[in-house]
């Protein structure tokens, strides 16, 4: 048999007013990635054949997201929000158009839904029938639909809003995600009106309405984790907890140490290779590769870097996009590495910062690539085998050849040449006897002040 083709259509043009922000609400993001990509994420990997996404007008931000996020995403406007049915009808002609065998709507604001759930609510469509509602049963129902279910058949769908008491004491909720036989989607769509508190075209009336047209509206069970809906702040950082976890745990499962796991936050993207340690209390922002055998120590920072084999970074270490550490690079306390790349075995090991730059050799404390000059950035090269003393200031665009030596403390304005000695630093002048030349002038002063009270 040939397999069924399905059309995900997945709505993100709600405003989000709940979150209280200027950002569209399928913008925030969940472990480094917005929920939008989440929710792509998902529909890429369920089997799905062709995704049409719906925005808000003016959203170009959230369009590009989609495209970005699954290339081959077909964008449709819903130009007033005027309910989630209406939304869905807003990419009608990519239903008439590919008239797919299932059609999947996925609601954008409902990002931990996995691959397998969407896959499992398809499955009634292909025993004939005509709805499939994903439900669940949350801790806290509270803003959910309920699920009223007559005869073990999904009756109608009731938005709190419009729920009686006795409605509103049912446990079964609407995750929002349904599927729908495509021959028969448009028909049912097209029914939905908007008697209802809110005047909106609610996407649950479906079920009723196929009931109406003799077709099985069922419901598929889901677990909250799955299927939880954010509109809250409160609710995305429950979504970010949730997500944290399951990260943490395919660390562990990949063979990652971590010492205290509920203590690292990772990136949906964070790429781990074998025998990595991972000490508490370390942050992963988005895109970061891990090489094989490297350890980040406590309370570092790291987001766009790559990490060599063998590496060791922080305590207190912060490496940010551009970030490149070669093999055995070490990394320590109180520095700052960003648009630079340290060569295999160099080592900056206390308070420095290294931004765009290329390093060959150690560095000493307290190093400093001065890489801006108030409007423009430039770069610092330093070769192997180069000293550079502690507490220097590299001032960019400067070269430091291979095998020079920079004294303590200087300030290094003009390329050094290979195996050269620079100094940039105030002559010490030594005069001897001068401090205690002064402490007997400050006695004498007090023994007079005194004898004169
Ligand atoms: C919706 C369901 C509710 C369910 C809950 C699960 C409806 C009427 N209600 O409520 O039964 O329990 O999800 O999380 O479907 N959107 C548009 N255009 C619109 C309105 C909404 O694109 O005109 C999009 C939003 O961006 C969002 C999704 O549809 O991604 C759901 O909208 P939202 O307002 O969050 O619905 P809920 O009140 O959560
Ligand atoms: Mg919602």
């Amino acid at each position: 048999m040939k397999p069924r083709t399905c059309l995900a259509i997945v709505l993100a043009a709600g405003e989000g007013t709940r979150m209280r922000s200027a950002r569209p609400k399928v913008m925030h993001a969940l472990a480094g990635r917005s929920m939008l990509a989440h929710v792509l994420a998902a529909v890429g990997a369920a089997g799905t054949t062709a995704t049409a996404v719906v925005v808000g007008p003016g959203q170009d931000e959230v369009a590009a997201e989609a495209k970005r996020a699954l290339p081959g995403t077909e964008i449709f406007v819903q130009h007033e929000r005027k309910g989630t049915a209406h939304a869905v009808l807003a990419a009608k002609a990519a239903i008439a158009r590919k008239k797919p065998d299932d059609i999947l709507i996925v609601f954008g604001d409902t990002p931990l839904i996995a691959p397998e759930t969407l896959q499992r609510l398809r499955a009634p469509l292909a025993k004939g029938a005509g709805v499939a509602v994903l439900a669940f049963r949350p801790a806290d129902p509270a803003g959910y639909g309920r699920v009223i279910v007559e005869d073990g058949a999904v009756a109608a769908i009731r938005e709190e809003a419009d729920a009686s008491a006795r409605e509103r004491a049912i446990a079964l909720c609407n995750g929002g995600i349904m599927a729908f036989a495509g021959k028969h989607a448009l028909a049912i769509l097209e029914r939905v009106g908007n008697a209802n508190r809110k005047h909106e075209f609610y996407l649950t009336d479906a079920v009723a309405i196929a009931r109406g047209m003799k077709l099985a509206a069922v419901a598929v069970e889901g677990e909250e984790d799955d299927v939880r809906g954010i509109n809250t702040k409160a609710q995305l950082a429950e979504a970010e907890r949730v997500t944290q976890q399951r990260l943490r745990q395919a660390a562990l499962k990949a063979g990652v140490t971590l010492i205290a796991p509920e203590t690292v936050f990772l990136s949906a993207d964070t790429s781990f290779g074998k025998d990595v340690t991972v000490e508490p209390y370390v942050v992963f922002g988005e895109n970061v590769k891990v090489d094989d055998g490297a350890t980040i120590r406590s309370f570092s920072h790291l987001a766009g870097a790559h990490v060599g084999k063998g590496a060791i970074v922080g305590p207190f270490a912060r490496l940010r996009p551009g970030a490149k550490l070669g093999e055995d690079v070490h990394i320590g306390n109180f520095v700052e590495v960003k648009e630079a790349s340290v060569e295999a075995g160099a080592k900056a090991n206390h308070l420095s910062y290294i931004g765009d730059a290329t390093v060959g050799s150690n560095i000493g404390a307290g190093t400093i690539t001065c890489n801006y000059d108030g409007a423009l950035k430039h770069r610092t090269e330093i070769g192997k085998d180069v000293f550079i003393g502690s507490n220097s200031a590299l001032v960019a665009p400067v070269k430091i050849g291979a095998g020079a030596y920079v004294g303590s403390g200087s300030v290094i304005t003009a390329d050094v040449p290979a195996n050269a000695l620079a100094l940039g630093r105030g002559r010490q002048v030594v005069k001897e006897g001068w401090a205690a030349r002064l402490r007997s002038l400050k006695s004498l002063r007090k023994k007079k002040a005194r004898a004169g009270d």
